[in-house]
């Protein structure tokens, strides 16, 4: 049962645009072989943070009510009182990760953990030892800017485990925490 960050980054190393746009990721479209899906299929319960959330309400219409596209437990980091999908399994959560991530492991079916993002979020789960795996699609888009995919300096150097090759434009790099 791991818990770690699954996504796509620039190869200057941001997770969106300085506008928080996706556009440069989405011009690509799903990458083949159900990459998406398989991976989902190994969550148990999922967090990110209320901008990452906020975009996809705002963004992903087909993601409007009703249509979460998550089935596992979801917890969003945030101060404010956000709307919530109907019938969606959304927690709000705010404060220090330790806890939540209690709630999660409890949850998750002994499923893995994914933390969505963004990078500071990750950060956080890193600074109280939680995170085990970084899964990360390097893009090959530069952005120049935006919200960075993991602010942190590293303790130690994470651990490669492994380099992928998926379609023509992403490459999949696993690292874990040691
Ligand atoms: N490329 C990818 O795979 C990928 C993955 C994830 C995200 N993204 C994108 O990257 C961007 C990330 O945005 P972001 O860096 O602003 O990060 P974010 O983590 O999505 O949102 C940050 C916000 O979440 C709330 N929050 C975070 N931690 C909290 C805590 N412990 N307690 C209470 N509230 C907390 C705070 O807002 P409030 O308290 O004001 O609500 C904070 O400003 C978004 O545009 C997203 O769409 C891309």
């Amino acid at each position: 049962m791991k818990t770690l960050f699954f996504g796509a980054a620039s190869l200057d190393g941001y997770l969106a645009d300085k506008n928080n746009s996706l556009d440069w990721l989405f011009q690509f479209g799903e990458p083949k072989d159900q990459y998406i899906e398989k991976f989902l299929d190994t969550i148990g319960a999922l967090a990110m943070g209320s901008t990452t959330y906020q975009w996809m309400c705002d963004n992903l219409p087909q993601f409007g009510e009703g249509n979460w596209p998550y089935k596992v437990p979801a917890f969003v980091f945030t101060s404010r009182e956000l709307k919530k999908y109907r019938d969606a399994d959304i927690t709000f959560v705010k404060g220090d990760v330790k806890p939540v991530h209690e709630q999660m492991m409890k949850v998750a079916n002994g499923k893995d953990i994914w933390i969505v993002g963004g990078g500071e979020l990750v950060g956080k789960f890193y600074d109280a030892n939680l995170l085990d795996q970084l899964i990360i699609q390097i893009v090959s888009v530069t952005l120049g800017g935006g919200p960075a995919l993991f602010p942190r300096h590293t303790k130690k150097p994470l651990k490669l485990e492994s380099v992928k090759r998926i379609d023509q434009e992403f490459v999949e790099l696993i690292y874990s925490v040691r």
